[in-house]
């Protein structure tokens, strides 16, 4: 597949169109962004890091019956995927109280939530990407409600495979965030599973093992990362 021009460029990947209108090439740059864009750093790694985490985290979800836009590694820093129409949503599941959650609420940060809880965000930086339901989506016509409903199921079903992937390697899978797309009229998983995107705590010591790292300043963020992957076999 040839590698044509840059279609678009986000805070940590930027997307390639290529000689087939069904794929484009994902690169994934070592830019780390925290707070609508308003940190920006420069993490040495995390571009190739991310890339072989995502594209180990989407073959696993794959093989079990998920459907993602994920095709192939292409090199260290690049995954060739599906041409998605992207939903402007983010779906995102919490299995222990963080973050937003206890800004919003008042809860206590660690709190195990029974059942999961669940929240859609508007996938938009100058609005600080806000809270919306399902009526707002159905109403703006940002997705069909049957493609909000497969994309509710698919985002559970990826918390039951990943909350056990990550629990037999030690570690809570504390949250998470998921994106999909329309590919040929399909609801399909798109932009990447990795430590930027969720929150993953050690399950002895609740050290954080993600993006919170460098949020808060913490340091140590790729190595974190890079602890992670060796945990659940990613060949870095
Ligand atoms: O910030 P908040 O607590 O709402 O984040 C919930 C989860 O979604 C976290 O794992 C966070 O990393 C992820 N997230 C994300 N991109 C966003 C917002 C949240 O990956 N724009």
């Amino acid at each position: 597949m040839e590698k044509r021009q840059e279609l678009y460029a986000g805070k940590a990947k930027s997307v390639y169109t290529t000689d087939n209108d069904d794929y484009v090439i994902l690169s994934f740059r070592d830019d780390t962004s925290a707070f609508d864009g308003e940190k920006i750093e420069q993490l040495s790694r995390k571009g190739e890091v991310n890339n072989k985490f995502n594209a180990f985290i989407m073959e696993y979800l794959s093989n079990a019956g998920i459907p993602t836009h994920f095709e192939k590694l292409l090199n260290a820093n690049e995954s060739l995927v599906k041409n998605m129409q992207m939903i402007p949503v983010e779906c995102v599941v919490r299995n222990v109280a963080s973050g937003s959650l206890c800004r919003r609420l008042g809860v206590d940060d660690g709190l195990e939530l029974n059942p999961p809880v669940f929240e859609f965000f508007l996938k938009n930086d100058a609005l600080h990407d806000p809270m919306i339901n399902e009526f707002h989506i159905e109403t703006f016509g940002w997705a069909k409600s049957e493609d909000v409903s497969t994309m509710k199921q698919l985002t559970f079903n990826v918390n039951e495979l990943l909350s056990k992937l990550f629990a037999d390697a030690g570690m809570i899978l504390v949250d998470y965030k998921l994106e999909f797309g329309l590919f040929k009229g399909d609801v399909v998983l798109g932009d990447e599973f990795s430590p930027d995107g969720c929150r993953l705590w050690d399950a002895e010591t609740r050290k954080k093992l993600d993006k919170d790292r460098f949020r808060q300043g913490l340091g140590g963020v790729i190595e974190a990362y890079e602890e992670v992957a060796r945990r659940i076999g990613v060949p870095l």
